[in-house]
This record gives C-alpha cells, structure tokens and sequence, in this order.
C-alpha cells in the first residue's frame, strides 16, 4: 500500500480507506440481496429468513439483509478479525438495536462445522476460489450443506471467460458522491498472473485517485480460477441437488442483468454468473422398518 505524504501535503491516498473502496468498486448489497432473497422465493416458495454470509469480509450483504424485514436474521464469517471490525464499526453500528441484534458475526473458518440453521448460504465475490484443491473445496461445500437446513440453498458467484486468463490491468472509474475529500477515484482489477496448467492465479486490486496518487495492492488474492463445470461437479458430490447455473442474458454490460438457469452459456470472453444448489431434504424413513 502507498501512503506517502509530500511536504505536508495531505494526499487522496493517505485519506481513503480501503474497505469503503472496496465495498464502493465491487459490493452492490442493494442490488445483490433482493435479487438473491427474490430468487430464493421463487425457488423454494417461501420468503428468505435465515442468511449466512460466508467469507463476510465487512459484513455488508449480510447488514443489508436484516435491515430488510424484522424477522430477517444473519450469520457473517470472516477469518479476518481486522476486516470484521471495520464491519462492526462502519456498517453494524449503522443498523438500529433490533437489526444488530439479528446480525451475528463470527470470527472463525468456514471449514469448521457450524449450527445447521441457514436457509441461504452465500459465498460471494469468488471468495470460495481461496481453496486451491478438490479436497479443500470439497471439504467447504460439505461443511456447507450440513449448515443448511433441508431444502436451503447455496448460492455463489464465479467469474470467467478468455480475458480471465490474460494477465492485464482493467481500470474502472468509480462514483463517489460521499463527502469523503476524495471524490470518483479509479479501481484497478489486475490480473497479475495465471498459471495454465494449475489455474492458480493472483489477482490484485489497486486504486488511483484524481490527485495522481494511488493504493497499490490494497488486496491481493491468491486463488484457483475454477471452472463453472468443475464448481457444479463438486457440488454434486458434496450431496447438493438440482446445482444449476444462472447466466447473465442481458445483450451488453449497459443493461440491466437478466439472469436465466442455462445448461449452456455464451463464448463471451469476460462473464460473470451465478451457481447455486439446494440442500436435499433427508429422506423419509419408511414404515415398518
Ligand atoms: C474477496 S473477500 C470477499 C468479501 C465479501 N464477501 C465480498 O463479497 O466482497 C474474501 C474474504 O474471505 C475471507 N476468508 C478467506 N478464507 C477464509 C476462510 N477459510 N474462512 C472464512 N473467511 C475466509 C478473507 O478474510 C476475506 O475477508
């Protein structure tokens, strides 16, 4: 990260805050929960009620939620106590009493077993792709069905296409109407390196501002770039049901994303979509046995 001062000079990059940034480039909880929760009532035909928030980071989607209806109630998981505390101190103390009190965030691992009483289970902004093997991946999905209750859903997005592949630096200018001394700044999405043959990639986030000054590697990931069949397989064997793909058919990035289950997608070299699969309910012991 750069924080450097010249000759006193206050810089945009010594006042911005990383997490707003972050949530500012790439968190839409306004957009993102109603579609998620409408999606679950379509699907299931009940309203959403229990959420759990895997790999929370600052808390944002799962905030938004029980801010939604009084009797919404969410869990958020994050292994970084740093990044849970901005949440606590940015975003939770924004909810009233009542809506705190239907938010829990829990400091831990998703890899550890947890209380089986999600309806929806989110893992959002690829966060899932930190588990590099089948084995780990597997092990999550797992650890994610047994916290759900029969009939619940997993819902994650996942991100691809030729341009995933290439190393490159896409820039994006971000609205920023807050009166933050900062203003619109540019988010920087670099695609630092891919491996081809393990698919491990790194990908960084930086930031400029108008000023000229920047944040380098504000975060960095070190993930597996999975694939959509290989994430639907491993669903299936965790013992998901009916693991479906939803596919972004709006005709360019100008329009309003519509989202339809596809069993095949377009060759578009930079997609983002959306996998979920539903928890079955435990079969029904028969009579007489
Ligand atoms: C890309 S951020 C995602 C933040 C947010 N969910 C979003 O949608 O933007 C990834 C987060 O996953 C957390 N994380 C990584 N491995 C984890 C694990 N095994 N258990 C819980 N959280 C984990 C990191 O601390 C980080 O906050």
């Amino acid at each position: 990260m750069t924080h450097r001062r010249k000759r006193g000079r206050v810089r945009m990059a010594d006042l911005a805050d990383v997490h707003a940034l972050y949530e500012k480039s790439v968190q839409s909880p306004d957009h993102d929960v109603p579609f998620l929760a409408s999606y679950f009532r379509r699907y299931t035909g009940r309203p959403l009620r229990r959420l759990r928030e895997d790999f929370c980071g600052t808390a944002v989607f799962a905030a938004c939620f029980v801010k939604r209806h009084p009797d919404n109630r969410a869990v958020g998981i994050d292994l970084d106590e740093a990044t849970l505390a901005w949440g606590r101190a940015q975003n939770v103390s924004r909810l009233t009493a009542g809506q705190r009190r239907r938010l829990t965030l829990v400091h831990g691992n998703v890899l550890d077993p947890r209380p089986a009483n999600a309806e929806l289970i989110v893992a959002m902004n690829f966060s899932y792709m930190v588990f590099r093997t089948r084995r780990l991946l597997l092990r999550y999905f797992r650890r994610a069905r047994a916290s759900l209750r029969p009939g619940g859903l997993l819902a994650l997005d996942i991100w691809g296409g030729s341009e995933s592949q290439v190393p490159q630096e896409e820039a994006r200018e971000i609205e920023n109407p807050d009166d933050d001394g900062i203003g619109d700044f540019i988010f920087i999405w670099d695609q630092d390196v891919f491996d081809p043959v393990t698919y491990f990639c790194t990908t960084r986030i930086h930031f400029r501002f108008r000023d000229g000054s920047r944040i380098r590697n504000a975060f960095v990931y070190e993930w597996r770039l999975w694939t959509i069949a290989e994430v639907m397989e491993l669903m299936k064997e965790a013992g998901f049901r009916d693991v479906h793909c939803l596919w972004d058919y709006a005709d360019s990035d100008d329009e309003p994303e519509v989202w339809r289950r596809a069993d095949k997608g377009d060759t578009d070299p930079a997609w983002i979509a959306y996998l979920v699969g539903v928890n079955p309910p435990a079969p029904s012991r028969r009579r007489g046995r």
